[in-house]
């Protein structure tokens, strides 16, 4: 096991009914700036919930945060935030709008120049806003964690940063606002938290076993509770399962003291930047082709997963047997697992491969993945898919 610091300081309120603690949550002096996506919170009764419980205070507003949320987008959020002087942002929606609002929360505060720069050349503000959250979909863990993921439209990047004073005060998660979610949002929150899991857990044996068995837990309780969500959407405790499982699976606890590997996320990022496509759905298509391109290095892994996991346990080829049952599973979930089903073709594999390059970045547990290996990776996602 490697050497580790584990640090999470997120208060997590979860349950029915949660919301109206925001009113003992959020010290009453302070200017709030409300922050939302498209309009979901408007038509669930989640907004009139916050609202509720925030009578009497301050509250700005700035919704329109958009999936994938878009650096331009969370500028104007900023200007906003700046403007008012707000001391505090209160994010309430699926993970773009916690990543979003994480990123005003750096940025309202970073005078040193432009704050692309946290996300472009790390750079570290020494001051952020304090920041409380209502997440209303469980996939992206971002409630329970200091990362964020931004886009650039101009320039079709999406970059990622991590930093302790994005970590949120609070989150509230009440199973009941994720009953509105559209199956294709809930398939792609349980595949999201699966492959979180993973990119922490399939890579060679590091003599964790508590780690290896949390990790387990995860993996073997989405796989349980995926599909049903999907059948019974108003089922409270199925739904609370789901979203303690997307909390944990990316709160620090699996990842300490063992070798990681970001290469789908990372790979899927470049994927959503130049075609769109939605988060899990990258990843559905791409940890296959990881997997199967690395299968060598990753056997011993995928074999003790597909033991214990989908307990396959007869004849030799237990990891790619493991790799077709999550292949499967992605796709008894509804997401598609080709590069090709999404009518995308080889045309800019050079050039997403070479973002890495340029960026000097090497992918995998062992630094391993190159340029050359990731245009074989994304060659790999452009196979016939399975019957
Ligand atoms: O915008 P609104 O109207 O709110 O609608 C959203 C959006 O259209 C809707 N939605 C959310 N909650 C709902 C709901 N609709 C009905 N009922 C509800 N209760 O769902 C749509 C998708 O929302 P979004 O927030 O984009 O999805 P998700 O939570 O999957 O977040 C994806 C983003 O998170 C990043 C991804 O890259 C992507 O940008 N990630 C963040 C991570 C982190 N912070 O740790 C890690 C992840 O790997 C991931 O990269
Ligand atoms: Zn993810």
């Amino acid at each position: 096991m490697d050497n580790f610091e584990f640090y999470n300081p997120v208060k997590i309120v979860f349950g029915k009914g949660t919301i109206a603690q925001l009113s003992s949550l959020v010290p009453a002096n302070r200017k709030l700036l409300l922050t939302y996506g498209g309009g979901s919170i408007k038509q669930n009764g989640v907004y009139d919930q916050v609202k509720q419980a925030l009578a009497g205070r301050t509250v700005f507003e700035f919704g329109g945060i958009e999936a994938n949320p878009r650096y331009e987008t969370l500028m104007k959020a900023t200007q906003l935030a700046r403007e008012k002087q707000v001391d505090m942002l209160l994010a309430v929606g699926g993970g773009s709008v916690l990543d979003g609002t994480k990123f005003i929360a750096l940025a309202a505060g970073y005078q040193k120049g432009d704050p692309w720069d946290i996300l472009a050349q790390h750079a570290a503000p020494e001051h952020a806003l304090p920041l409380g959250c209502v997440m209303t979909l469980p996939a992206t863990g971002s409630e329970a964690n200091m990362f964020s993921v931004v886009s650039r439209e101009s320039t079709h990047e999406k970059l990622a940063f991590a930093h302790p004073l994005a970590f949120p005060q609070f989150s509230i998660i009440d199973p009941e606002t994720t009953y509105t979610l559209p199956e294709r949002q809930a398939a792609n929150g349980v595949v999201d938290a699966f492959a979180h899991v993973m990119e922490q857990y399939m890579t060679f044996p590091a003599h964790a076993p508590l780690q290896d068995r949390q990790a387990e837990a995860l993996l073997a309780t989405l796989i349980e509770a995926g599909p049903q969500i999907l059948q019974q959407p108003r089922n409270y405790n199925l739904r609370a399962t789901v979203c303690w499982c997307a909390a944990q699976a990316l709160n620090g606890v699996i990842a300490c003291g063992v070798p990681q590997d970001w290469t789908t996320h990372m790979i899927g990022h470049e994927i959503t930047a130049l075609y769109g496509l939605d988060h899990a759905q990258t990843l559905a298509v791409i940890m296959p082709a990881v997997w199967r391109h690395q299968l060598p290095g990753k056997a011993e892994k995928l074999a003790q997963y597909a033991r214990r996991i989908w307990t396959i346990s007869e004849g030799e080829d237990l990891a790619s047997r493991a790799i077709d049952k999550t292949e499967a599973f992605f796709r008894s979930l509804g997401l598609k697992t080709r590069l090709s089903e999404y009518g995308i073709g080889a045309d800019r594999f050079e050039e997403i491969a070479g973002r890495f390059e340029r960026r000097g970045l090497r992918l995998g547990e062992h630094q391993a993945i190159g340029k050359k290996e990731v245009v074989e990776i994304l060659n790999l996602c452009l196979q016939s898919p399975p019957k």
